[in-house]
């Protein structure tokens, strides 16, 4: 065979991760290069009909270096976190043999193929809602399947992915995740796990009110590197509080406690956007719709008794929510329609379900 029929081959593999949210936050590093948050963090792994990415991974003899393309634009692959994601998939390839030729190609060929890969968001790009997290996610498990990489010990994917994006580690489950932070220095114990599959609670609502879709003007990276620095607040909510609320939160989801679970959730958030404010100089996510958002929700809250909402913001204006219920979900599509009334050319056919969990 010549060495050109020797390079025709190449494989390929395309997945799709759905993007997460937190209701308990993870915000702030204790070490930056392995990406080791400074708190555990409980995230809702949301339908990847709604948001998610999908990546494909292509392997080649004939391709010289390695690529990569974001929504369709040719990006650099020499940033740190995506060497650290392939580096670390490289080293656990294993033999996959090529259908069609019956070729092998081995750990050794591995080491040396380049690779191609493509991805595709179907939400707006970091407005906040976490799309470095599907990313991530999606490229470590389209990885783990194009090169027959299997887990050495539960969670050991979730690792590679946190190596790419923190929040990346929570989008390899669906349902309830929860991060842990861990205590080794080489971070193999800061993994994330399961604790509920989607199923376990169905009647939980998700809608996403997207305030705008523009690109944060603060990247969370270097937001939480501002905080960490200045806030003393921070430092008391990841020593005192989260670890309170995560032992909360993990039975409100495991008894399918509502009222637990919407108190936790919009506490957290506000805490959260409390140590950006905080933060110097002070670092702001919310905008007047966010808030008018939370004041809507906090009235009716109140007003019902126990909750029927809670809500949700990280690193952008864009408003998560839970509805108690398919009653309560419609109930408040209609009262956001009536706060926030859409213009006249504006799509109604957006209005609708995000699913459940
Ligand atoms: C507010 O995971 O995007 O969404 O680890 O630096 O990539 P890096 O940060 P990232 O931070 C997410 C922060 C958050 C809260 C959360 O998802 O827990």
């Amino acid at each position: 065979m010549g060495k050109e029929e020797e390079d025709a081959w190449v494989v390929m593999k395309t997945a799709r991760a759905p993007s997460n949210i937190a209701v308990i936050k993870y915000w702030g590093k204790r070490d930056e290069k392995l990406i080791l948050p400074i708190n555990s963090s409980i995230s809702v792994t949301l339908d990847p009909e709604h948001l998610s990415a999908t990546t494909t991974v292509a392997a080649s003899p004939a391709f010289e270096r390695d690529r990569l393309w974001l929504n369709g634009k040719e990006v650099s692959v020499e940033g740190e976190r995506y060497r650290n994601c392939l580096r670390e998939m490289r080293a656990r390839a294993t033999d996959v043999v090529i259908e069609s030729s019956g070729k092998v190609i081995t750990k050794e060929v591995w080491s040396t193929l380049h690779i191609h890969i493509a991805s595709e968001n179907n939400f707006p790009t970091a407005a906040g809602l976490a799309s470095s997290a599907a990313g991530f996610a999606c490229l470590v498990y389209s990885l783990a399947q194009l090169m027959n990489v299997k887990e050495k010990y539960e969670g050991e994917l979730t690792a590679i992915a946190r190596l790419g994006s923190g929040s990346a580690c929570r989008s390899l489950y669906g349902g309830f995740v929860k991060w842990n932070m861990g205590q080794e220095a080489d971070g193999k114990d800061s993994i994330a796990t399961q604790l509920a599959e989607q199923s376990h609670w169905e009647d939980l609502v998700i809608i996403i009110a997207v305030v705008s879709s523009r690109q944060k003007e603060t990247s969370s990276t270097s937001g939480m590197q501002e905080s960490v620095k200045t806030s003393p607040l921070l430092k008391y909510r990841a020593e005192e509080m989260v670890p309170k609320r995560i032992g909360q939160m993990e039975k409100a989801i495991k008894s399918m406690d509502f009222a637990e679970f919407a108190r936790i959730t919009c506490a957290d958030s506000n805490q959260f956007h409390a140590t950006c404010l905080d933060t110097s100089p002070p670092i702001f996510y919310l905008n007047d719709s966010s808030r008018r958002l939370i004041g809507l929700v906090e009235r009716w809250n109140r007003h019902a008794g126990e909750p029927q909402v809670a809500y949700t913001f990280d690193a952008g204006p864009n408003a998560v929510m839970f509805a108690k219920n398919k009653e309560v979900a419609v109930q408040l599509l209609k009262r956001l329609l009536y706060q926030f009334p859409p213009s006249a050319e504006a799509d109604l056919s957006r209005y609708d379900y995000l699913g459940h969990s």
